[in-house]
């Protein structure tokens, strides 16, 4: 810490926690790291890639407390108590996300530089729109660029997801619909012997 500011000095070492992808995380980090450098060199968390390193294109994108960032412009040491999902957190140990699933169908992806980054906005968007129109998709994914799919398939991969997604819910409401008429009719079996 420098006396006149009570900021971290700029080369200093600082202890940084957060909860990324669901586990607590504690790192040392230079003050001057980003979250993205963090990501990759601290934490061996590759996925989240560097393009610009400067917040044009979206490589590095995560979500931060919610909110879609560029992690290439955030400072780690910002993140201090957050809680973080980067695209390692997408896929669970059983199954890839649907939006995984959805660009390798559709072919999404080429040099996949960009991918983790639009999988990663993607959820993003869909967290807070189940049922995005293309236009939506497009605006949305604006700040992410692709230089090998031109969009057509990514933007496909994630109305596929979005459908997906709600045949998912559809199903599981059902199933819980089911479970409960189940406990129904066995508690009323029971009552009637
Ligand atoms: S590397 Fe962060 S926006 Fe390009
Ligand atoms: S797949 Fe290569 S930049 Fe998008």
């Amino acid at each position: 810490m420098t006396a006149e500011t009570g900021q971290p000095a700029l080369d200093e070492r600082i202890v940084v926690t957060a909860t990324i992808n669901g586990d607590e995380r504690s790192w040392l980090s230079s003050s001057r790291d980003s979250l993205l450098e963090a990501l990759r060199e601290r934490l061996a968390l590759t996925g989240s890639k560097e393009g610009c390193n400067n917040g044009n294109c979206g490589a590095c994108s995560v979500i931060l407390d919610g909110r879609l960032v560029n992690s290439c412009l955030v400072m780690a040491a910002e993140v201090e108590g957050a809680t973080i999902t980067t695209v390692e957190g997408l896929a669970d140990p059983e199954s890839l996300h649907p939006l995984q699933t959805a660009f390798l169908e559709n072919a999404a992806l080429q040099c996949g530089i960009c991918t983790p980054g639009f999988l990663v906005a993607s959820k993003a968007l869909l967290d807070e729109n189940t049922a995005p129109t293309e236009e939506e998709i497009r605006f949305w994914l604006a700040g992410n660029l692709c230089r090998c799919t031109g969009y057509d398939k990514i933007i496909r991969a994630v109305q596929q997801a979005a459908e997906d997604l709600r045949a998912g819910d559809r199903h599981a409401l059902a199933g819980a619909h089911h479970a409960d008429s189940g406990t129904i009719e066995s508690n009323t079996a029971i009552e009637g012997e």
